[in-house]
């Protein structure tokens, strides 16, 4: 599967024991008697990369090496990573109905596959299951820190519906959204570990503060991704942002070259050809290049904060993972 992949190219295949049980974990809390268990199930086949879940157990164990000298992964820390990646994708089940997008992870949607009012019940129902494991860990801090995530991810969404009439708003605008819609998860995930593991405020704030540069990183390369890659290699639509009327970083870089962007941004590329243009205008552009950049900014920033953690196997696969975010090519 797409998860072992990731485990040997990154050299995490450490972590491999951890998620082993991951998947048949999930499906079992998803257990119902009713035809929403199918549903709910079918995005968790061991296909997807668990990129949060695996990030969530190195940061684990990496924090408790610094903290304790013990690498060893709490029970409690183990279900972070699996309500991290069930409300992951039920966040994805939902975009797949806004987005109106009929593959994902290589195969149809569940939108696609069961129609959009199941799949927003499919989504509703993968978050409340989560709710309820989230509650079991019975500690008040971890889920008031991972409720916020929920407001982020919908603020997230949110933020996106509108474009900002201010040039100079722009960016920041972006930046925002894209914490509130991806880094959130994994910023919050990262602290709730954190606290799990006992960690003082100085150290929460360096696992919120890597996991937020991660999640930067990782959006800005999937906004990039959708400039230069394709539909085959992302196992999910391509060259699509533009289409829902989503100005992402290529264009609002692109926008300093070819300052004739800026009115179809304003009108969320909905007139006849905009899109086409846009699309030319950026590959024309350096903008790519400049988002390129920014992410790897981000990235090296994760890398210096984790740094300060006691040199660990986990501390260094927590690095190579966050090249791998980087470098990705799907
Ligand atoms: C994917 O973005 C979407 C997200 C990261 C967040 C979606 C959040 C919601 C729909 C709010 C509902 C939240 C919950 C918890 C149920 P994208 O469309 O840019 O990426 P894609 O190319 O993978 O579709
Ligand atoms: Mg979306
Ligand atoms: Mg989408």
């Amino acid at each position: 599967g797409t998860l072992d992949e990731v485990q040997t190219q990154t050299g995490t295949g450490l972590a491999s024991d951890d998620l082993i049980d991951m998947f048949p974990d999930i499906k079992k809390q998803l257990r119902s008697q009713y035809e929403i268990e199918d549903i709910a199930k079918y995005y968790f086949d061991g296909q997807g990369k668990a990129f949060r879940p695996l990030l969530t157990v190195l940061m684990s164990r990496a924090i408790n090496m610094h903290l304790h000298n013990d690498e060893r992964i709490y029970e409690s820390q183990l279900q972070i990573a699996k309500i991290a990646e069930m409300i992951h994708t039920a966040s994805l089940v939902h975009d797949d109905v806004i987005d109106n997008a009929d593959t994902r992870r290589g195969k149809l949607s569940i939108k696609s596959m069961y129609g959009e009012r199941k799949a927003v019940m499919a989504g509703d129902y993968i978050l409340s299951v989560a709710s309820a494991m989230l509650a079991r860990i019975r500690n008040e801090e971890v889920i008031v820190v991972l409720s916020q995530v929920l407001a982020d991810l919908v603020q997230g969404e949110f933020m996106q519906l509108g474009s900002k009439e201010n040039e100079n708003e722009r960016f920041a605008h972006y930046l925002k959204k894209s914490f509130k819609k991806t880094a959130s998860l994994l910023a919050y995930s990262c602290k709730a570990v954190s606290i799990l593991s006992g960690a003082d405020d100085n150290h929460q704030e360096i696992a919120f503060q890597f996991g937020r540069n991660v999640g930067i990183t990782l959006q800005l390369v999937d906004d990039m991704l959708d400039f230069i890659s394709s539909a085959e290699i992302m196992g999910k639509p391509t060259a699509l942002d533009l289409k829902l009327g989503l100005a992402t970083a290529p264009v609002l870089f692109a926008c300093e070259k070819f300052p004739e962007l800026n009115p179809m941004i304003m009108r969320r590329f909905s007139e006849p050809g905009d899109a086409k243009k846009a699309f030319e205008l950026v590959h024309k552009s350096d903008g790519i290049e400049q988002t390129q950049y920014l992410a790897k900014q981000h990235s090296q920033e994760a890398i210096r904060v984790i740094q300060s953690l006691k040199p660990s196997s986990n501390q260094k696969a927590l690095i190579t993972l966050t090249d791998k975010v980087l470098n990705r090519m799907k």
